[in-house]
């Protein structure tokens, strides 16, 4: 039925809008409503799903147990930074008699300084040693030292004592076997690594520091033309 005269028109008019209103007005509210009961289902997903709790056995591995084994020398984390560094906190760390128990020097002695056993340095077996070398600097050195031996590693950057760079003249100047020794006794506020790097694994370290060096002040008489000539092709 349509209406015919105008009062007629506009009452319809007005009711046609308050559908529309009331219509609008409801969608609002489902829109509201429907995330709220999503987001509660989500909830109750998240609190009934698979799990173990602490101490309860599983058929996952074979002695029955949720609960793994910590990885052979694996550190508590839960000391301060201070307390690590100060007193041997792992077997790791610690010397194997009191005789051992020396404190890192403040000064290493240069008068007799170790060479770098041939086998590692030929040229067999140099890449090899190389390879080695960074393998075992990113896991033992890359935490105080970082990843370019710049000192600013996480450690340091979290309140330890800052190392010195491995970029400046006077470290560029000094042997491998200084390095070798700053390794086995440590120095100041380094600690001695001599317990738990074995000593070929220390060479190996003393060599890729070199490397290192040399990738970030490389002097020209040691490179090759191939190398000057890539060093002045523009990228
Ligand atoms: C716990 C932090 C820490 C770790 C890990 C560490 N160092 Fe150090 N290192 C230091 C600090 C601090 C110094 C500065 C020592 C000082 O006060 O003279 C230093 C100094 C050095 C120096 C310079 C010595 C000098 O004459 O100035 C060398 C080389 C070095 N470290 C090599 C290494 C290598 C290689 C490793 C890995 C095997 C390593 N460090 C691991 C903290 C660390």
């Amino acid at each position: 039925m349509f209406p015919r005269s105008k009062p007629e028109c506009e009452k319809a008019q007005a009711h046609n809008i308050s559908r529309c209103c009331n219509a609008i007005r409801g969608l609002k509210i489902i829109c509201l409503v429907l995330p709220l009961l999503f987001s509660s289902s989500c909830a109750q997903e998240m609190m009934n799903q698979k799990r173990v709790d602490p101490q309860e056995a599983t058929a996952a591995w074979g002695n029955r147990s949720s609960m793994r084994a910590l990885p052979a020398h694996t550190v508590p984390a839960k000391e301060s930074i201070m307390d690590q560094m100060g007193g041997p906190h792992a077997t790791l760390w610690q010397a194997r008699s009191p005789a051992e128990e020396i404190l890192p020097p403040d000064k290493i002695d240069e008068s007799n300084l170790p060479d770098i056993p041939a086998t590692l340095n030929d040229s067999h077996n140099l890449l090899e040693t190389v390879q080695r070398g960074q393998n075992r600097f990113q896991i033992w050195c890359t935490p105080c030292h970082g990843q370019l031996g710049n000192g600013n590693g996480e450690v340091a950057r979290r309140g330890y004592y800052y190392p010195a760079s491995f970029h400046t003249p006077r470290l560029r100047a000094k042997s491998l076997g200084y390095f070798f020794e700053v390794i086995t006794q440590g120095k100041k506020h380094m600690p001695a690594y001599r317990f738990m790097i074995p000593p070929d694994d220390r060479w190996a370290i003393a060599v890729y520091l070199r490397a290192l060096q040399f990738s970030q002040h490389a002097p020209e008489s040691m490179l090759t033309e191939t190398d000057l000539n890539q060093l002045k092709t523009k990228p």
